[in-house]
């Protein structure tokens, strides 16, 4: 199987035109703006050493579309971010920590440099015509959409005056607290990218695979049940751990998720944005790391799916014997069928989001908090490299853990049921959170 590189392709209705990339370009750059529209002093400092200063993030956006939608094709054109600076936005050479320090572009120059790629990229998709370079241009507006998300995050590790604010989600509806059933079958498991355009590499070739009946939670796990594992001492007994995870446990002192702090009147507060917020028990819980996800499902009497249950749960239609676009269908994402797109900067309750359960009547996969899974991040069998060839290679070395469905803070565009992230199991600043299985 090869990736579409050049092309666009068709699927029933749905063409990848450089039109629709550039719809999801512009979206990107709005998004871009608004998390960089603040003081230059915002945006150099470092808010966490977890994450890059934002004037990073900026004009790596630029410099990632230029390498791939202008340099690419024309290495001989004189580039906007000549090699010596270009260099400055290499996520490889750079660990995020050490990124203050470099000779980076100020804010001012970061804005012109990455319109002026912009610009340039407008053009050329012009002139290309509809279906050429479709897919990198899609491509590219998904990573600048992934660098948002992680914008979002370096926002909310940031103190002083609040910079963004939420817009209201639907509210939640009393879910029966069960588990759904999806009986042992098969499953075509990823997808083909002349049917899915914007899959990423990772997500192909789609493969035929019998999956065990198993039972999955039918909305994440929420604050008001994790209080319940705090209070339970759960963060205090090794038996539900395992011996990494409870060495991470006890060598940064983790003993509830990233933020929270006791009310002083049995509830519990968090951190987020700036703010210190009451704690919500009918949202999912979010900032807790693989380790804590693990041990609370233990704690629970259950386990993480596998990320190939998840994705069953989540696409497969077994009436039809064929996988939904979405878990609702084949329409797409609205706000009524999901909490994506980073304007509510937090999940919505559970059971807010009825229309957008799955064939199955698993609801909220899409958006809302990412899903830790059991799975290591690893290729599908027959898996070739994209354009850009080093986005998913260099983390198949068993280090990494699969995380599902995307956050709130994600865009439609850049997360699909076959979506797959990936993260190192100690981390929890990203937007994470988990559903629970059981096998059948
Ligand atoms: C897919 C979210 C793991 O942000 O680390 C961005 C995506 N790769 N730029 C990340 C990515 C290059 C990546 N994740
Ligand atoms: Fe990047």
């Amino acid at each position: 199987m090869t990736h579409p590189t050049r092309t666009g392709a068709t699927r029933t209705g749905t063409t990848l035109t450089a039109d629709l990339a550039v719809e999801a370009l512009d979206r990107a750059r709005a998004t871009t703006t608004k998390l960089t529209d603040a003081a230059d002093a915002e945006l150099t400092v470092q808010h966490s050493t977890l994450m890059s200063p934002l004037v990073w993030d900026l004009a790596h956006i630029g410099q990632q579309e230029e390498l791939w939608l202008l340099q690419h094709d024309s290495p001989d054109r004189t580039p906007v971010f000549h090699a010596t600076i270009a260099c400055l936005y290499d996520a490889a050479e750079h660990p995020r920590a050490t990124r203050t320090r470099l000779p980076l572009l100020d804010p001012a120059q970061s804005r012109r440099a990455i319109a002026d790629v912009r610009h340039r990229v407008l053009d050329s998709l012009a002139r290309l015509g509809p279906e050429e370079s479709a897919f990198a241009a899609g491509m590219v507006a998904q990573h600048e959409h992934q660098h948002d998300e992680t914008m979002f995050a370096t926002h909310n590790l940031r103190s002083g005056d609040p910079l963004l604010a939420a817009a209201p989600t639907p509210p939640g509806r009393l879910v029966p607290a069960d588990a759904v059933l999806v009986p042992a079958g098969e499953f075509l498991l990823g997808v083909d990218p002349a049917e899915e355009p914007w899959a990423l590499d990772n997500e192909s070739p789609q493969h035929r695979v019998h999956v065990p009946a198993f039972r999955i939670g039918r909305v994440p796990v929420t604050n008001g049940e994790w209080a319940q594992f705090v209070e339970a001492g759960g963060y205090d007994d090794p038996r539900l751990w395992t011996s990494a995870g409870w060495a991470h446990r006890q060598a940064d002192d983790v003993s509830a998720p990233m933020g929270w702090a006791a009310d002083g009147a049995g509830g519990w507060t968090q951190r987020r944005f700036a703010t210190e917020q009451a704690l919500d028990p009918a949202r999912p819980v979010q900032h807790v790391d693989f380790h804590e996800a693990s041990a609370y499902a233990r704690w629970a009497g259950a386990r993480l799916p596998t990320e190939v249950e998840w994705e069953k749960a989540c696409a497969w239609d077994p009436a039809l014997g064929r996988r939904r676009r979405w878990p609702w269908g084949d329409g797409p994402a609205t706000p009524e069928r999901a909490n994506l797109g980073g304007g509510a900067l937090g999940p919505a309750q559970v059971g807010a989001y009825p229309d957008g359960a799955s064939a199955y009547g698993v609801e909220q996969t899409m958006g809302d908090v990412w899903e830790w899974t059991s799975s290591a991040f690893a290729p599908w069998p027959g898996f070739s490299p994209m354009l850009y060839d080093t986005y998913s290679a260099p983390y198949f070395d068993g280090t990494y853990r699969v995380l599902r469905g995307g956050s709130w803070a994600s865009d439609p565009v850049s997360v699909r049921p076959s979506f797959r992230n990936w993260d190192f199991p100690v981390r929890r600043q990203i937007f994470t959170g988990l559903r629970l299985a059981w096998s059948a």
